[in-house]
């Protein structure tokens, strides 16, 4: 009994110290407008809203963070997702890729809606409106298949 007190205790102690390790926030109020997404393609509204709150968390300069995303050890995978998230796509710098980069991110984003792949589900267990209705992922996809025919016909014209 004396054993399984002094671990609980140890492993309240190490919870507690790892309390006070809290890294740099994803939080920038200063990004160039001329990249972000919205700036360079007419999103309809829609589209916008439903990426921002299923994607922007990971995917952009600044993340709502939740109370529980504070608490450690959830703290250090909430910043790992949104470094690996961030190199992948930053909706925010989307303008600075080039053509042929932000076409492939385009399809990409796609894939992963209609594989259900993003968002994560570790991120959506816990963040239950990031979840996407089958009308937002539908419209999404639509929108993204409409701008690629466009490109299309400017190739061909
Ligand atoms: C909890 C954080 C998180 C959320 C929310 C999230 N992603 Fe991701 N995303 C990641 C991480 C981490 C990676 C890189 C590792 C990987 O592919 O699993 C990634 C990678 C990607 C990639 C690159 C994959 C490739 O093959 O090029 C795309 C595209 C993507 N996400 C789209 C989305 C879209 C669209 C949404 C919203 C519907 C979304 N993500 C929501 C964390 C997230």
């Amino acid at each position: 009994m004396k054993r399984i007190k002094k671990i609980a205790i140890t492993f309240f102690l190490v919870f507690i110290a790892i309390q006070f390790y809290q890294p740099k926030q994803n939080v920038s109020s200063s990004f160039d407008i001329g990249k972000n997404f919205a700036n360079n393609y007419k999103v309809p509204p829609t589209v916008l809203s439903s990426l921002q709150k299923a994607c922007y968390d990971c995917h952009s300069n600044n993340t709502k963070y939740l109370w529980y995303d504070y608490v450690q050890p959830a703290r250090m995978f909430v910043e790992a997702h949104i470094s690996d998230g961030k190199k992948e796509l930053n909706f925010n710098e989307f303008g600075s890729y080039s053509n042929r980069k932000q076409q492939s991110k385009l399809e990409a984003i796609s894939k992963q809606i209609k594989s259900g792949e993003m968002p994560l589900s570790s991120y959506t267990l816990l963040h239950h409106d990031a979840v996407l209705t089958e009308t937002q992922k539908q419209a999404i996809i639509q929108w993204i298949e409409s701008i690629n025919e466009e490109d299309n016909t400017s190739e061909n014209y």
